[in-house]
């Protein structure tokens, strides 16, 4: 791997994010989204489920009752990041959220989880709601109908436009940038790290 070459730091990104969606050893299986409550950030760890580097897309499931997803109705800009020790990486998404609650995409996306993801969607109330005792929320498998979990479950389907690539070596780290503009022309740049 050449660290000095920005085309094959755009391929590395790519492929950790596409290994990261199988792989639960790579810590960008788990990165940190960030959106806006109002005027304030908000960040939370969630699962990687997708990544598509053509069309520059990632994607999350969640719970529709979530204040994450009410958040990116609000306002869909989002920001993504993870970093991982062992790679010594860090990689940096800027981009646009849609949400798909009961329409083709979520179906599809319902359809290939596992039965211990669907039951979370189960859950009375949903994620975000105050709990005057959190046991009340535990999961009783026998007792839930998994499939009703549909109705709260959605996917975060983020756009990135920009996607930032840190890599951390004693020599000297490297840190390029590349952004796409409006009709996808890509533009990068090398940044001091
Ligand atoms: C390792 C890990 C993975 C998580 N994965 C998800 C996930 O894929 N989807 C999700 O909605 N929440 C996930 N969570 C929980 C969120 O971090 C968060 O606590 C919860 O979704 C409520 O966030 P909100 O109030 O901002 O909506 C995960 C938490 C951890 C620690």
């Amino acid at each position: 791997m050449n660290y000095n070459n920005k085309s094959e730091i755009l391929k590395r990104a790519n492929f950790l994010l596409k290994d990261a969606v199988k792989n639960r050893e790579s810590l960008f299986h788990t990165p940190i989204i960030s959106t806006f409550a109002d005027q304030n950030i908000s960040s939370r760890v969630m699962v990687l489920r997708d990544h598509n580097a053509s069309q520059r897309t990632i994607r999350f499931h969640s719970d529709f009752r979530s204040d994450k997803v009410q958040e990116l109705i609000d306002n869909p800009k989002t920001s993504i990041i993870g970093y991982d020790p062992a790679l010594k990486t860090q990689i940096r998404l800027i981009g646009r959220s849609t949400i798909n609650h009961l329409n083709k995409k979520s179906l599809k996306a319902w359809n290939e989880s596992q039965a211990i993801s669907k039951k979370c969607y189960s859950v009375k109330d949903g994620s975000s709601q105050k709990a005057k005792k959190p046991e009340i929320y535990d999961f009783h498998i026998k007792d839930i109908k998994l499939e009703d979990g549909y109705a709260n479950f959605c996917t975060i389907e983020v756009a990135y436009h920009t996607l930032e690539f840190l890599y951390l070596q004693r020599q000297g780290h490297r840190r390029c940038k590349f952004v796409w503009g409006a009709k996808g022309k890509l533009s990068s740049t090398w940044l001091v790290p």
